[in-house]
């Protein structure tokens, strides 16, 4: 299949399928223990029912709005990925920032970006914020928010579903590492997908580019290993004050899953609340971030940005987030399915998907702008 006759997000999913190493496309695919969230997170959206207003002019159609304080011509933007190069050896973060700028879209990369922030702002002159895991030494996170902010990241997000890493069984079953070590086992994945590999030779190593200065001795189960022994299982709600403060506007917590925090986010001075539960990578069986929207909105009382991921997979599940509540939606997997699928041509086809999609939904719906798109269109699941 070739990338303009992929006609949906799943078409690409099998796309990369075929195209990565097995343990690569699985630390995309992949989720925690039983992956129960993960695939509850793509179905909940079906449970929540449409209608829609007859007979309303939708010749002309608004997708504009404002996330964070970033004006932005969709209300979905790329998420945070960790060691994007994984995927696409000669570019990865690079890639998905031209795809982002190319389709009107903010662009967010990971502490763990496998592309410097130097070189991700080089390769897009579009709005892009920077994902923060806490570092035990205090001074690395400082020294990573100046650096950023330096080259022009406007948002910063901090992620708190993962004080460890979540329980990915596909990982060790796959011998999955960053770079990929030497057994056989590996080989016969790598040696299946000739393209990828070329692509990895003629490539520079792939490593935590924004962290090059840590080494790491030999690969100790790459990039969890790498999270399990760099990042602070100590922080707290009074650390998250300093790196607000640090920071300035434009700040997030991502991986909210309960209103009482949600308001300590706001105490604290966040510009936005971040309903995620990590694609279904950290706590399994945690609740479908749709189903977590109604108390949090609730609690939020619009003082603060609401932003939710988790399953898109279809521009109605990005209405579907926002009919209940959230201003602005990330996209993890179906903008990675993309890039493993083709390079930055991969990510640009996603989300031309899902903005057809998203533009399709709003039409069908009786809908020209976003603030159109009202909860009650929208009927939630009898409990
Ligand atoms: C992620 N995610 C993630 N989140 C984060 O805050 N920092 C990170 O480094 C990563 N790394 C990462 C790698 C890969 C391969 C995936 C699939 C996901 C989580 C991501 O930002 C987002 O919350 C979820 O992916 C959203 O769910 P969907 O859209 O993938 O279903
Ligand atoms: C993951 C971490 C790195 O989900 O965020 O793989």
């Amino acid at each position: 299949m070739k990338l303009d006759q992929a006609i949906n997000i799943d078409d690409l999913r099998r796309m990369a399928k075929r195209k990565l190493p097995r343990m690569i496309f699985d630390y995309i695919d992949g989720g925690a223990d039983d992956e129960v969230t993960l695939s509850r997170a793509v179905t909940r959206y079906n449970d929540y029912e449409l209608t829609w207003r007859a007979l309303r002019d939708v010749t002309g159609i608004d997708t504009s709005t404002t996330i964070m304080g970033q004006e932005t011509g969709r209300p979905f933007f790329i998420s945070p990925t960790a060691s994007t190069r994984l995927f696409h050896p000669a570019a990865g973060e690079l890639a998905m920032a031209r795809a982002a700028e190319k389709a009107g879209v903010i662009y967010a990369c990971s502490t763990l970006a496998s592309q410097t922030v130097e070189d991700i702002a080089k390769a897009t002159s579009g709005p892009k914020w920077v994902q923060l895991y806490v570092w035990t030494d205090k001074e690395i996170v400082k020294g990573f928010l100046e650096r950023a902010k330096e080259a022009g990241f406007t948002g910063c997000i901090l992620t708190v579903d993962l004080p460890v890493a979540g329980n990915r069984e596909r990982d060790p079953r796959n011998h999955f590492a960053v770079p990929p070590s030497p057994n056989l086992k590996v080989a016969s994945q790598v040696l299946a997908r000739p393209g990828w590999l070329w692509d990895l030779i003629r490539s520079p190593k792939i490593t935590p580019a924004n962290f090059t200065h840590i080494q790491e001795k030999g690969d100790q189960g790459g990039v969890i290993g790498f999270v399990n022994r760099q990042f602070s299982r100590a922080v707290t709600w009074s650390d998250v004050e300093w790196m607000r403060e640090f920071w300035g506007p434009g700040f997030a917590i991502k991986g909210i899953s309960r209103a009482e925090d949600a308001k300590r986010a706001i105490e604290i001075g966040a510009d936005a609340v971040w309903v995620s539960n990590h694609g279904g990578r950290q706590l399994d069986t945690s609740v479908p971030t749709i189903d977590l929207l109604p108390e949090i909105v609730e609690a939020v009382r619009g003082r603060a940005d609401i932003i939710a991921d988790g399953g898109v997979r279809r521009g109605s599940h990005i209405a579907k987030l926002l009919m209940a509540g959230a201003t602005g939606v990330a996209l993890g997997r179906a903008a990675l399915y993309g890039l493993g699928a083709g390079g930055e041509a991969g990510v640009s086809r996603a989300l031309t998907i899902l903005e057809e999609e998203f533009l399709r939904t709003m039409a069908l719906m009786g809908a020209t702008k976003i603030s159109e798109l009202d909860p009650d269109l929208m009927r939630a699941p009898k409990i």
